[in-house]
């Protein structure tokens, strides 16, 4: 199996790793699995005042495929609102970066870690 050039230069440098505080009432986290492969990515996000995510951190403990898609929503997601974060689909995902079918669950698996990010945030502020 051949990733693209994207994939590629995404694993080899990958954006956004790293973390944000957890505990900060701005910040929404979420820790993803996939019952398929195993492989679990831990995605943060951090929303302005202006309702934007002015911040995306992710981790990857998984394939290159999951890696670089990681690595680009949080890329895409930054200076978004939340309605236009959860609208990021794994199909845009994938043909952005030309992963092969067998891939796709890697894709679904971000686009699932923006919407679990996004509800904690929410839950969060409802907590408030
Ligand atoms: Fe598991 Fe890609 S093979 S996320």
């Amino acid at each position: 199996m051949n990733y693209s050039k994207r994939v590629m230069d995404l694993y080899e440098n990958p954006k956004n790793i790293g973390k944000l505080d957890e505990d900060d009432q701005n910040v929404g986290t979420s820790v993803v699995g996939s019952p398929s492969c195993g492989d679990v990515i831990k995605f943060q996000i951090r929303v302005d005042d202006g309702g934007k995510i002015a911040d995306a951190k992710f981790k990857a403990f998984g394939c290159g495929a999951a890696i670089a898609s990681s690595a680009l929503v949080a890329d895409w997601v930054h200076g978004k609102s939340l309605d236009e974060a959860q609208h990021i689909t794994n199909t845009e995902v994938a043909d952005y970066l030309s992963l092969p079918p067998v891939k796709a669950h890697c894709s679904v698996l971000v686009e699932e870690a923006v919407t679990k990010a996004i509800e904690n945030y929410l839950s969060k502020k409802k907590g408030n």
